[in-house]
């Protein structure tokens, strides 16, 4: 650890390289923040910093591009630094922008002396034409809203067909806002009223949440380590819509496999619970890891199995009241936590998951004993790996069927359960993260 006070706009700089690099947004902040000694308003501004130069790295691309300065052709340091300091200028209004010139110019000044003339005079450029921003007409929709909203133009477009604009500008403007950081409180410790009592003790200001019966929003001004509910297992991160995927598995289900389980957190969740066996399976090695880690902080037993879902090493009589697929996806109605992923994501990524979920899928159905519960989920707001993928399943296997889902779920969630049976959250219209998920039952 440092020894005096780092710089926050330097430690957000540092996590944006590493992501320009391939890094995840979160994993790169966390390990700035662990290796970087600041106080708790330095350490929001870093955070709104990697966040929010990532979401509106769209329409500073976009600008500087305008100034003949493609940012593909830039230094990615410099890119980085450019994006930044543009989005606390036009995005965080109380930094006037004669002090983000000059903090820019000094960070610059450290990389490379000369890039500091560089950043200088495009930054200004950009900052008297950013502050006009010169967007697309609106005649051209996709466009308008690509830049505007700060999304791909791919996306923009496929949201369009299915929201129509005033949704998806809506939906665009929800991804580029932070989202909260929620708990699930472990129900074999305490009930959420006393855990809000706990957090509170621990000086940290929290608030039970509108659909989940045991999420908790939470103003976390320090790492989740510092937190002692954490550490002792009475809480644990989840999302609120994660939660509620987690709830349709029936409390009645005795047995329960997970085929796609890691981090853990709705395994984790079930075993909580319910008095349920639970069997925790995932392809990945770190993964299995983590599951691992999680359930023993927790104080709970999962079998813990590295496999691929598509081929499980189990004997063939091995059935289970209830088969979670909680399905690898695109992740893009998680935009708000990882606005990085928007970036990153092709259209042709699509195609290809959608074909590994239905593989999942269909082997997951094997594991489901008669009168069994199949839970399929995804955290993205695309119909090719939501209903689309529920509807082809459905038309090979006429021995399950959709399975309304709001007897399990809390009173307040049973609003988020379409007409078709689908649990479908969005950022824009409940404040939660864009989740899908099915419920079959096997005849
Ligand atoms: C959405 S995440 C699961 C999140 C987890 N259920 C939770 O609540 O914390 C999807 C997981 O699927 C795993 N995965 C991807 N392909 C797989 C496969 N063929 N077999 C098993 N797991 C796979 C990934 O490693 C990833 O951990």
């Amino acid at each position: 650890m440092a020894a005096s006070r780092a710089d926050p706009r330097l430690v957000a700089w540092n996590a944006l390289r590493a992501v320009e690099d391939g890094a995840f947004a979160d994993a790169a902040l966390s390990r700035q923040l662990e290796d970087n000694r600041l106080d708790e308003r330095d350490r929001g501004l870093a955070t709104q910093l990697v966040y929010g130069t990532i979401a509106w790295q769209g329409l500073s691309d976009h600008v500087l591009a305008s100034l003949g300065r493609p940012p593909e052709r830039l230094d990615a340091a410099v890119r980085t630094l450019l994006r930044m300091a543009f989005f606390q200028a036009i995005k965080l209004e109380r930094v006037p922008d004669f002090a983000v010139v000059d903090t820019a110019v000094e960070l610059a000044k450290r990389h490379n002396r000369g890039a500091a003339g560089l950043v200088n005079a495009l930054l200004r450029a950009l900052l008297r034409s950013g502050k006009d921003l010169h967007l697309p007409v609106a005649s051209d929709i996709v466009q308008h809203l690509a830049i505007s909203g700060s999304h791909p133009p791919w996306l923009v477009e496929r949201w369009l067909a299915a929201l129509g604009a005033a949704e998806t500008e809506a939906l665009l403007t929800a991804d580029n806002r932070a989202a909260p950081t929620v708990l699930r409180v472990n129900p074999r410790r305490a009930d959420r009223a006393a855990a809000l009592a706990a957090l509170a003790a621990e000086g940290y200001a929290a608030r039970p949440t509108r659909y989940a019966a045991d999420a908790i929003e939470i103003d976390l001004r320090s790492g989740m380590g510092k937190l002692n509910a954490f550490r002792t297992g009475l809480v644990t991160p989840q999302g609120e819509a994660s939660q509620l995927v987690g709830a349709m598995i029936p409390v009645a289900a005795r047995t329960v496999l997970d085929v796609c389980a890691a981090p853990g957190g709705k395994a984790i969740q079930i075993a909580e619970r319910a008095d349920a066996a639970v069997v925790a399976v995932d392809r990945a090695r770190a993964g299995v890891v983590a599951i691992a880690r999680q359930a023993s902080r927790v104080g709970v037993a999962v079998g813990i199995l590295r496999a691929d879902a598509r081929e499980l090493p189990l004997r063939n009589t091995a059935l289970f009241d209830a088969v979670l697929v909680d399905a690898p996806c695109s992740g893009l109605g998680t935009l708000r936590q990882h606005p990085e992923i928007r970036w990153r994501r092709r259209p042709e990524d699509v195609a290809r998951l959608a074909a590994l979920q239905g593989e999942i899928l269909r082997a997951a159905a094997t594991r489901v004993q008669p009168g069994g519960i199949l839970v399929y989920a995804t955290c993205t707001l695309l119909a090719e790996e939501n209903e689309e993928r529920i509807a082809a399943f459905l038309a090979d296997q006429p021995h399950f069927a959709i399975d309304d889902p709001r007897t399990d779920l809390p009173e307040a969630a049973r609003e988020l359960v379409d007409g078709d049976a689908f649990l479908r959250t969005y950022p824009h219209r409940h404040g939660l993260d864009g989740f899908f998920a099915a419920r079959l039952k096997r005849r």
